[in-house]
């Protein structure tokens, strides 16, 4: 388990100023900027395309971590790599292969990730645990910022935080949905060490961002 970093997403940013929220976060003390990719199809919201991340790119040096929920994902993932993502997410249940699709980012010198909803077994992670560099945890279902974190997220990262020091290799843990300083002690203590963050990393506007980073990271 690394040291705990703090991925804000800019779900909850406000949409109008994209560029300046992500420059005040990466001041504020982020370490990676997490974008949710959405389609209306995979689930029940429309967000963001690879025109947006190409536009924010400027804004950043942090990693651009791109979490896609979208199906297919296998033709986007070319446009996000180029778009400037240094991680990209795919889920297994958006289909049909996740393996192909891991070789995709693998293959445009990308780390991949994995992600498994709240109803998903960690067995849909396992045979792909040796091409991952990250595997994503939601702990709601996607969809929306501000939802309440379900409990059994917890049970999960802990086994995975398991196979993932069983496998020797670093790969970050990471849990999305529902993360506030409370939820994010809890969450680290079962094994996490990349907290997502939307709703409370933008409350309170840009003089907080650093506080609420720093909360969630448990310290202040
Ligand atoms: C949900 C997204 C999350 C979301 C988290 O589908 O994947 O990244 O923005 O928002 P909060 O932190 O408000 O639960
Ligand atoms: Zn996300």
């Amino acid at each position: 388990q690394q040291p705990t970093r703090i991925a804000p997403s800019i779900l909850s940013a406000d949409f109008a100023r994209l560029g300046e929220e992500v420059r005040a976060v990466s001041a504020a003390g982020a370490d990676y900027i997490h974008i949710d990719v959405m389609d209306g199809h995979f689930v029940p919201n429309i967000t963001i395309g690879p025109d947006v991340v190409k536009a924010l790119r400027p804004h950043s040096d942090l990693p651009f971590d791109v979490h896609l929920m979208i199906a297919p994902a296998d033709p986007y993932i070319a446009a996000f790599a180029e778009a400037g993502a240094d991680i990209i997410t795919v889920h297994p249940e958006a289909g049909p292969h996740v393996h192909r699709s891991l070789q995709a980012i693998k293959a445009q010198g990308k780390k991949a990730g994995v992600s498994i909803n709240p109803g998903t077994p960690i067995s849909a992670v396992e045979e792909v645990i040796d091409m991952v560099d990250l595997i994503l945890v939601m702990s709601v279902n996607p969809g929306f910022g501000g939802q309440k974190f379900i409990p059994s997220a917890k049970r999960k990262l802990k086994r995975l935080r398991e196979m993932i020091d069983a496998s020797g290799r670093a790969i970050d843990l990471e849990v999305d949905g529902g993360i506030n300083a409370e939820t994010a002690a809890e969450a680290v203590a079962a094994g996490a060490d990349v907290l997502v963050a939307g709703s409370a990393t933008f409350k309170g506007g840009a003089n907080a961002y650093a506080g609420n980073i720093a909360r969630l990271r448990g310290q202040g």
